[in-house]
């Protein structure tokens, strides 16, 4: 049994902040970030309710059921995506799994591997479906990073924003072409220092002094980062693409993680792909984290440059240091 993907989804937040805002806020400008970064807004939640990331993702999972004709207790399995969880316990795709008003009590679980999130999810639900312990995936990347970023750090507080995407993995009938060809997961522990956020968790819980300090939000070496990634997202094509006995040349769409635009620009030029091939929208909604890939994805199917039987790659990489691709044809 093979996958395929049945329908897709988003849901932005409704605040838009932009770089000049930012001026405001930190000695920072637009030149600035949009040179070194290709951002140019972010989206931020409401923080006083209705935006967390599992009301984010019931919004996007409807839409995603919509397009794959399906109603919430044809799901039989949702992976839910994210670093910025509504709360510690319980996890948020059992808190989803209740706002769709399921009552087929399916299998619902959290996966925190960051920016490569998603693409892990739909890899394991790809990998789901071929054993048949799954008919119906609900795959759902979304984050609220907002709430985790110290925006008095302009190293750091201008490259993030919230959003959420998700996807329906469901069973690819034969012979009618669209579905999953290869997959790729992989992680490098020996750079978890260059992205992490170690107070908070069970080893160091917050005190009154990480509030003052500020040091219980995330930390990045940006530059050691940047270098893994154009890296790690040349080599995630490429061992894709021998999986699936494919060439660059078969690709018609890359969708990668939108960290940097220079990141993508780097990693065009490894592949020897042009940018026109790169999904890209990180000028509007900077880095979100899991949901970068299931947005820009489901945009290129909205505006129709991604269409039935394309040749699309996911490519991610993201803090763990983790990373994975999907390849697929549409
Ligand atoms: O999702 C996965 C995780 N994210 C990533 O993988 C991100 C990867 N890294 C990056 O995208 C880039 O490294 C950054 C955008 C974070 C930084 O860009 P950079 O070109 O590596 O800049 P830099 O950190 O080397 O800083 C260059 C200069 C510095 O000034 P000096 O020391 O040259 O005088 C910084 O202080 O730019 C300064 N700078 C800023 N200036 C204005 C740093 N941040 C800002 C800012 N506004 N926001």
């Amino acid at each position: 049994m093979r996958s395929k993907i049945l329908g897709t989804g988003i849901y932005l937040p409704e605040r838009v902040m932009t770089n000049l805002d930012l001026e405001k806020m930190v000695e920072t400008n637009d030149q600035w970030i949009y040179e070194r970064t290709g951002i140019r807004a972010r989206r931020i939640c409401n923080p006083d309710g209705g935006e967390f990331p599992t009301d984010m993702a019931e919004r996007a999972a409807w839409q995603a059921l919509e397009a794959a004709k399906l109603e919430p207790n044809d799901i039989d399995m949702i992976i839910f995506a994210s670093v910025t969880p509504d709360y510690k316990l319980p996890n948020s795709a059992s808190v989803l799994q209740q706002k769709l008003g399921m009552t087929n009590k399916c299998t619902a679980f959290d996966i925190a591997t960051a920016c490569s999130g998603f693409v892990y999810g739909v890899n394991m639900a790809n990998s789901f479906i071929q054993t048949g312990m799954a008919k119906n995936v609900l795959v759902v990347g979304s984050e609220m990073l907002s709430r985790e970023v110290n925006w008095t750090d302009r190293s750091i507080c201008i490259l993030f924003g919230d959003g959420c995407g998700c996807a329906i993995v469901g069973q690819s009938v034969e012979g009618e072409g669209s579905e999953i060809l290869a997959t790729h997961l992989g992680a490098d522990g020996s750079g978890k220092e260059f992205f992490d956020q170690p107070v908070g968790g069970a080893v160091t819980p917050i005190e009154e002094h990480h509030l003052k300090e500020g040091t219980h939000y995330m930390r990045m070496k940006g530059g050691e980062m940047f270098k893994v990634a154009t890296r790690t997202l040349a080599d995630n094509a490429k061992v894709c693409l021998e999986k699936a006995g494919l060439s660059l040349e078969d690709i018609d769409w890359v969708v990668p993680h939108q960290a940097n635009i220079r990141i993508i620009e780097t990693t065009a030029k490894l592949l020897k792909l042009p940018m026109e091939k790169m999904i890209v929208n990180i000028e509007n909604y900077g880095n979100t984290s899991a949901a970068t890939v299931p947005i820009a994805f489901h945009e290129a199917i909205v505006d129709g440059r991604i269409k039935r039987g394309d040749i699309v790659l996911f490519d991610a990489f993201g803090a763990g240091l983790t990373f994975g691709a999907t390849l697929l044809r549409y």
